[in-house]
């Protein structure tokens, strides 16, 4: 048997996996899941955007940047880890767009560095997090694995270039790499335990249930003459806890010497009116809105084609409505309306 097609380790002994970014929204749930299974997590994270009370007490937690070769070098030196789970990364399209040498800094030059590290150590497989982003204004719908990228904004583009070093590490050293492009990562735990708190607060959902919160008193709807049923924008909402459930199967899947790269997404598209309309059903407040103008850089629509995740790694996402998704969400931020500050 050749290295690239060894097995990963027995997953009943659990493995022990280094997870960047762990203290964040995805990265969180991702842990609580990968905990759950049986494996054995140490979480590395800044707090600059994550925070301390999300991080699974099972799992490990070491403060630390990505920036920091020195400590990230020992850390993997001495836990001779099986696996490296990347969610670290500056997010926000905008700012991107304002601040791209940061985005370069912190989404590739900061990867390069834990890649390094990582050669060094003789860790060969991590699954990292990418982006439904890097495809820019789709060619066609919905969103397969094969379409042209063609990333419209600098947070697009360093994901699609960390893609791409993944596969010419796979050539070079026998990486093995599994990219998971996320669509709209939404909702939160099931048991009320975790969800987002993202300052400032930017996705829509989140954004939304800040007007029954109290928080704000209307919600912008940025263009409402896209060429969609209702001419607001469309996208795919995916569960974080789905999420998090394709990232245990990539974990377990991730193969050396391989380049892997699968959409999750749940295949559905709704628009910014159908999920407003949804938080209505869903917290009982009229939830006022404010139409105006297009956004720069807004696709009008992109939802996913998961088919490939569900094929290979026999995935399912368990929240297929709108609502149920939204009723997590709620259960989360009514009862933490300051997030993890002030619960
Ligand atoms: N939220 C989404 O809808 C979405 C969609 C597609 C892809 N993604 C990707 O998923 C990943 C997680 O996103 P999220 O929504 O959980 O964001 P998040 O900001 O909640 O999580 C990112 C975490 O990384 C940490 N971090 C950032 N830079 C760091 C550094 N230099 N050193 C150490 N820690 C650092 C932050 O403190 C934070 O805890 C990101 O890579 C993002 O690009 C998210």
């Amino acid at each position: 048997m050749s290295a690239a097609e060894a097995p990963p380790p027995d997953k009943g002994h659990g493995m022990k996996v280094f997870v960047t970014g762990g203290a964040g929204y995805v990265g969180s749930h991702c842990v609580k899941r990968i905990v759950a299974a049986g494996h054995q997590v140490t979480v590395y994270d800044n707090l600059s955007k994550g925070h301390m009370q999300a991080v699974d007490p099972k799992a490990e937690f070491v403060r630390g940047d990505l920036a920091d070769a020195d400590k990230l070098g020992k850390l993997l030196r001495d836990g001779r880890y099986d696996a490296v789970m990347h969610f670290a990364a500056a997010l926000d399209v905008g700012e991107s767009v304002r601040e791209p040498l940061w985005y370069f800094r912190n989404n590739v030059v900061n990867t390069i560095g834990l890649l390094e590290q990582m050669k060094a150590t003789d860790i060969k497989r991590i699954v990292f997090s990418s982006t439904c982003a890097i495809y820019g204004v789709p060619e066609d719908l919905p969103i397969t694995e094969d379409l042209p990228k063609n990333p419209i904004n600098p947070y697009g583009l360093t994901k699609l270039t960390m893609e791409r070093a993944f596969a010419t590490c796979a050539e070079a050293w026998g990486l093995g790499s599994t990219s998971l492009r996320y669509f709209n990562a939404s909702g939160a735990a099931a048991d009320g335990s975790i969800g987002q708190d993202y300052q400032p607060v930017l996705h829509l959902i989140p954004v939304v249930l800040q007007v029954p919160l109290g928080q704000r008193k209307a919600v912008s709807v940025f263009g409402t003459d896209y060429p969609t049923p209702d001419g607001s924008c469309v996208r795919d909402y995916i569960h974080v806890e789905d999420l998090a459930e394709a990232h245990l199967l990539a974990l377990e899947a991730v193969k050396e010497g391989r380049t892997e790269a699968y959409n999750v997404g749940t295949g559905r598209g709704h628009s910014v009116l159908e999920v407003i309309a949804a938080a209505r059903a869903v917290t009982g407040h009229n939830i006022p809105v404010e139409l105006g103008a297009r956004r720069p850089g807004d696709p009008p629509e992109l939802y996913s084609d998961p088919q490939k995740l569900r094929d290979t790694l026999g995935w399912m996402p368990r929240y297929r409505e709108i609502e149920a998704v939204i009723e997590t969400a709620w259960r989360w931020h009514s009862a933490h309306p300051d997030g993890f500050g002030k619960a």
